[in-house]
């Protein structure tokens, strides 16, 4: 279903409240099913227990590939950009891509993965990236795709949750001018993860990479001789998809559950309705797969609408700030779907890299994953846009699956910085801090949503209580995002950001939680806090606040310690942009840290600390405060 008006919109948004299974049903219909289902939604959210299209029977992979194998197979699937502007781009039809997954599901088949087996893929942005998430989903293996910037102790900690029985990696990666081992971090991950029973290598850069008897396996030496094609497995439309760790206000990431039917449905009618791309039109989303943005736009919503999708290997600084305007101009990209920091990040090196390249194919933009500064909005509108594309701010989570609220290109306007409206089907309400519905407008409140949608999360892998605690419990009745709200007086949604213990760096979720417990395994630290602050570039930084033993002594040596402990345990993409060696931490009298204070002192705000007076030892106040000033 396409919606291409205003008037439209609000018609089929009020029958998707009016009749939500009507309105599913009828989307749904237009995919191939194996099977049709027997009941459109079944649904509490006490347990919680959510189920899409029950006895349905599908297979997502037929869905974005051999289905338009007949009209579309010859039109271009993926184009694949490498890191190097000087290398080879490399291209894939639809028929060569359905033939590149049937024979890394046979080689997946021949190495034992069964239906419901566990597979992560830990992989840098190849092609082959996205033909191992398919070729897993093909033979109906659950696939955790785990972003090759964690660590190895974030990949043990994501192949033991999930129980992976097989993990899909690389010798190494391209990031810019630098390679980096990849290979060499999941041998390490794998000395805690014994059940693991085997590692398939793919020769991105041409290593010798050592190879562990019995166990790893050379993708290029035995995918040749698989056979290319494989029949698609039948699954149940609740059956597993795929598990994307992320994280939340407790120490431990959690594994994300999303089902095939549902997941189907819901990415593709929101690729569709968002970004209202034409036949031909080429279509790039900068995202890693690593992240769900990857999965739901890179890879599955344009292939189950038959579109063109690119994908880019490198950075956007390398060789020069100028390299997406470039790739748009090679490729005569039409739409462009990027992240706020990559906008702040590009937009510190002025106009000049931009004004290289004409950028005319351009016509709709696309923000994801935190709220969009009107200076970062501005720029891109009129440097990028040249003032002619509408900016779709999309907003969404990991758990939803796909895009919740969003303008739709050229159909619903954009407002700078602001998310906007409801996707029809999407039942967004604002909550007072006692959990009661606020109906009018031009207010603020806790973002949730009252009605389920088909490609919301259905459980935490392997600890359901898990998933009820998180997101359900917090407002009976209500699924809770996490986010803060205002609505406006035509209704238009700005999400103003998260209100539990989660930091967005960079449009990457971190738990302040997960960051400490990383930072207290450092030598001579007993204890630490850590609060997000306002970034330039990266939207939040993270700030800690750590207490050691002996603070004057090798204070600089204790701090690279402990950067050095957050990127062992999580990644560099966890490191503190602040770290302040403090003698205690603002507490209560009943222990509780005051985290308030803290982000008071973080931003700046040195004379709006408020009430400091219930603190145990007021006294610690004045210590930090004349560490930062
Ligand atoms: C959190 C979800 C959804 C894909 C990328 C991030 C923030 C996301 C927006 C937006 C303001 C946004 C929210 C949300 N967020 N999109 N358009 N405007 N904030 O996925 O890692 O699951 O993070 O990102 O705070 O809760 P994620």
């Amino acid at each position: 279903m396409r919606i291409k008006s205003l008037e439209s919109y609000k018609e089929v948004y009020n029958k998707s409240v009016s009749n939500p299974e009507a309105f599913w049903e009828d989307i749904a219909s237009g995919f191939t099913w194996k099977q049709k289902w027997d009941k459109v939604l079944d649904w509490n959210f006490t347990e919680p227990s959510v189920k899409w299209f029950q006895g349905g029977k599908l297979n997502i992979t037929e869905n974005c590939l051999d289905r338009h194998i007949e009209t579309k197979g010859h039109h271009t699937a993926l184009i694949w950009e490498p890191n190097d502007p000087k290398e080879k781009s490399r291209k894939y039809t639809y028929q060569e891509l359905l033939e590149e997954v049937c024979r890394m599901a046979n080689l997946l088949k021949a190495q034992g993965v069964k239906k419901g087996d566990r597979v992560c893929i830990y992989l840098p942005m190849v092609p082959e990236l996205m033909i191992s998430v398919l070729a897993c989903a093909r033979i109906g293996a659950v696939h955790s795709v785990v972003f090759a910037g964690f660590s190895a102790q974030s990949i043990a900690d994501r192949v033991q949750d999930a129980q992976a029985k097989v993990v899909i990696t690389s010798d190494g990666l391209n990031r810019g001018s630098r390679q980096q081992a990849v290979k060499r971090v999941v041998d390490e991950a794998l000395e805690t993860c014994p059940f693991v029973e085997r590692v398939l290598v793919l020769n991105v850069l041409g290593w010798e990479v050592p190879m562990q008897e019995g166990r790893d396996i050379s993708i290029n030496e035995t995918i040749q001789a698989m056979p290319s094609w494989i029949e698609a497995e039948s699954m149940d439309a609740e059956d597993m998809l795929f598990i994307l760790y992320t994280s939340g206000s407790t120490g431990k990431p959690k594994g994300v559950v999303h089902t095939c039917g549902g997941y189907m449905v819901y990415t593709a009618y929101t690729f569709l309705n968002v970004f209202q791309p034409e036949p031909h039109e080429i279509y790039w989303c900068t995202a890693d797969v690593g992240w769900v943005t990857g999965h739901s736009y890179l890879v599955y919503g344009p292939l189950l609408n038959g579109a063109t999708t690119l994908m880019f290997e490198g950075v956007p600084t390398w060789p020069d700030a100028g390299r997406f305007w470039q790739i748009i101009d090679k490729y005569g990209v039409n739409i462009f779907y990027t992240a706020p920091t990559a906008i702040r990040s590009l937009m510190s090196f002025g106009e000049d890299p931009v004004l290289n390249y004409s950028l005319h194919s351009l016509k709709v933009l696309g923000t994801v994953g935190e709220p969009i500064n009107e200076e970062a909005w501005k720029w891109y509108f009129v440097h990028i846009g040249k003032e002619k594309c509408p900016i779709v701010d999309t907003w969404w989570q990991t758990e939803t699956g796909g895009i919740m609220i969003s303008n739709m290109a050229g159909v619903t306007p954009h407002k700078p910085a602001h998310a906007t409206l409801p996707l029809p089907g999407i039942q967004p309400v604002l909550l007072n801090g006692e959990g009661k519905v606020i109906e009018e407008n031009g207010v603020e409140g806790y973002l949730c949503i009252r009605f389920p949608w088909p490609s919301m999360i259905r459980t935490t892998y392997g600890d359901h209580e898990r998933c009820r605690q998180t997101y359900f419990s917090n407002y009976a009745g209500y699924y809770f995002t996490g986010d803060g709200a205002k609505r406006d007086e035509q209704g238009n949604y700005r999400i103003i950001g998260r209100v539990d213990d989660v930091i967005n760096v960079s449009g990457h979720r971190f738990g302040t939680a997960e960051i400490e417990n990383a930072i207290n395994t450092a030598p001579e630290v007993l204890e630490s806090a850590v609060v997000g602050f306002p970034h330039d570039i990266k939207g939040q930084g993270i700030y800690a606040f750590v207490i050691v033993n002996n603070p004057e002594q090798d204070a600089d040596m204790r701090v690279a310690e402990i950067q050095e402990a957050v990127v062992k345990h999580i990644g560099k993409i966890a490191r503190p942009d602040k770290i302040i060696l403090v003698k205690g931490l603002p507490k209560t009298r009943s222990g509780k840290i005051m985290r308030r204070i803290l982000r008071k002192i973080a931003e700046g705000e040195f004379q709006q600390l408020g009430d400091t007076t219930s603190l145990l030892d007021p006294g610690v106040v004045e210590d930090i405060l004349a560490k930062v000033r």
